[in-house]
């Protein structure tokens, strides 16, 4: 077949199909009806007529369909996502807190829909993932002089007044007996606040970085390897040889000067490079552990108060300071057993300010009790003049409230966990809030201070190395000793002459004083000796060969 019908030219093959079939794409409303594209087998849908599209090849495939909008019933051309949330024909009533702080959360504004905020971003940016359309109007809560109490707001949930509650709620045990909860869509936590000083320069902050042992140990040392290597340098280096009072001198000298590796006097035994090498390596290391230590000690930050966490805020009697409207002051009476008179209700981020630099003593506040999230945002307002101390000593998170049972807590959980996985939900963070730059925890200075057991090794290997030094070096000497009598060296070491009755001490006592007078000789005189004694020896030994006898010298 062949022919033009009222629709246009028709025409069909052998297996009876229409060839190039092609029609248009009509929007009906009412009575009318509006062309808003074609659809043809070759090109899909498309704005263009497909008479002009025949003979051009195209892949239909990779081609989005392309119409002109639609016009929905309701003049809309929003595209419909299917049932609309049943709510007796009326749209959520949703209760917002009207903050007076930290309104980054969560606040009015004066353009639709109202409110504004962080808590509003991530609740629209759930609603949208529901796949049909809820119907909403937010309404503030509160007086906007201060912040409404939050327990209250879910309160008004439970007794059908809204039909749910946006906003940085926090999800705890009472509330969730009253309402549902969805998911949290931000975790908190309740932490201590307290004030922080910059340490005021100190004359004595030099002394700071070590513990008094180990400024002690590390002086001994010093001194210790300083007589190592005058014991082991003395009988072969001149350097380290003169009148006693040089020599003490040279000891001291010579071990304060190698603190900055500038000792002039040269190690000529094997025995002192040894302990001196391994001296320089430990001082190396206490040199840098000292100039870390101290920078950090310098730049640091101290706590001003002797509050150190939770429990030592509990044990004082001092003023806490609570934010206004949060469940913070229910939980540190009822859980913690906090005395009333002792909480201060806080309204805006001024009052924490003037109430933590005021302290207790000036009707301020020794520290605050809030939820993280806040105390992120106050420490980067404040520039890190004020730290949280102890840790996080609850955990909880913040979830949108509804009625019991309704079906739109489940649904939202499940939004609110694909925007956690999408990475959304990090997206609208970094949109509203900073991180804070402060570091959270401080520590007691005393735990920067370096302590022997961080060294006690290096002394150790230090200590071995003089006490080998110098067993080598005295036993070298005994054995010199021993081929060494008083008498035989006449002239060389002074002959000691015992007096008749002297007793064994006096012996000991001599013999003593002979040891040290040969150790106090230089070496190479002993070798010298010892060599002309052994010449000598052989002479005794071998008296025959011209017949005469030697007389002993
Ligand atoms: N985030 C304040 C409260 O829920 O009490």
């Amino acid at each position: 077949m062949n022919f033009t019908g009222v629709s246009g030219q028709l025409q069909f093959d052998l297996e009876k199909n229409l060839i190039q079939p092609a029609y248009d794409v009509l929007n009906i409303g009412g009575t009318g009806f509006r062309k808003i594209g074609y659809w043809s087998n070759s090109s899909g849908l498309s704005t263009t007529e497909p008479e002009t599209l025949y003979g051009k090849s195209f892949n239909t495939s990779t081609r989005t369909p392309h119409l002109y909008s639609v016009i929905w019933p309701g003049e809309t051309i929003a595209t419909p996502r299917g049932w609309v949330f049943p709510n007796n024909g009326r749209p959520l009533r949703i209760a917002v807190p009207e903050r007076v702080s930290y309104k980054d959360f969560v606040s009015k504004d004066k353009s639709p829909p109202g409110v504004r905020g962080y808590c509003i971003d991530i609740f629209e940016a759930a609603i949208n993932l529901l796949p049909y359309p809820v119907p909403r109007t937010y309404m503030l809560y509160g007086d906007g002089k201060r912040n409404p109490q939050y327990t209250d707001l879910v309160g008004q949930v439970a007794l059908n007044n809204f039909d749910a509650a946006v906003g940085d709620v926090t999800i705890t045990t009472n509330r969730t007996r009253m309402v549902d909860f969805t998911q949290p869509y931000m975790e908190s936590g309740l932490v201590v606040v307290v004030p922080v000083k910059q340490v005021k320069s100190n004359p004595w902050a030099f002394l700071k970085p070590f513990t008094i042992e180990m400024w002690l140990v590390t002086g001994a040392f010093f001194l210790l390897v300083g007589v190592v290597v005058w014991i082991l340098e003395h009988r072969i280096n001149h350097e380290f040889r003169g009148p006693p009072r040089e020599q003490l001198m040279t000891i001291f000298w010579f071990s304060f000067s190698t603190m900055f590796f500038s000792h002039r006097e040269n190690t000529v035994s094997t025995l002192g490079r040894l302990v001196l090498i391994i001296w320089l390596f430990v001082v190396l290391i206490i040199n840098s552990s000292y100039t870390a230590s101290l920078t950090s000690i310098l730049t640091v930050q101290q706590l001003t108060s002797r509050i150190e966490g939770i429990d030592s805020l509990i044990s004082s009697n001092d003023p806490i300071g609570v934010q206004d409207g949060s469940f913070s002051w229910k939980y540190l009476v009822n859980e913690l057993n906090i005395a009333e008179s002792r909480l201060v209700t806080l309204k805006t981020m001024e009052d924490y300010i003037k109430a933590l630099q005021d302290g207790p003593k000036r009707g301020g506040v020794a520290a605050i009790v809030d939820e993280l999230p806040y105390i992120e945002l106050f420490m980067s307002a404040t520039k890190c003049a004020f730290r949280t101390v102890g840790q996080e000593f609850t955990k909880s998170g913040w979830g949108f409230a509804f009625q019991r049972d309704s079906p739109l807590a489940v649904d939202l959980s499940t939004a609110i966990l694909q925007l956690s996985e999408n990475g959304d939900l990090q997206k609208i963070h970094n949109k509203w809030l900073r991180s804070s730059e402060c570091s959270m925890q401080l520590n007691e200075m005393d735990a920067d201070r370096l302590s022997l057991t961080s060294f006690w090794g290096l002394f150790l290997i230090c200590g071995i190395a003089c006490f080998i030094a110098l067993a080598v070096f005295f036993c070298r000497i005994l054995l010199q000793y021993r081929r060494f009598s008083p008498e035989t060296v006449e002239g060389d070491v002074e002959e000691i002459e015992l007096p008749p009755r002297s007793g064994r001490r006096s012996l000991r006592t001599a013999s003593f004083k002979n040891l040290m007078d040969f150790v106090d000789k230089k070496e190479i005189e002993i070798k010298h000796m010892l060599k002309r004694k052994s010449s000598d020896n052989k002479q005794e030994a071998s008296p025959s060969s011209d017949g005469k006898s030697h007389s002993p010298s």
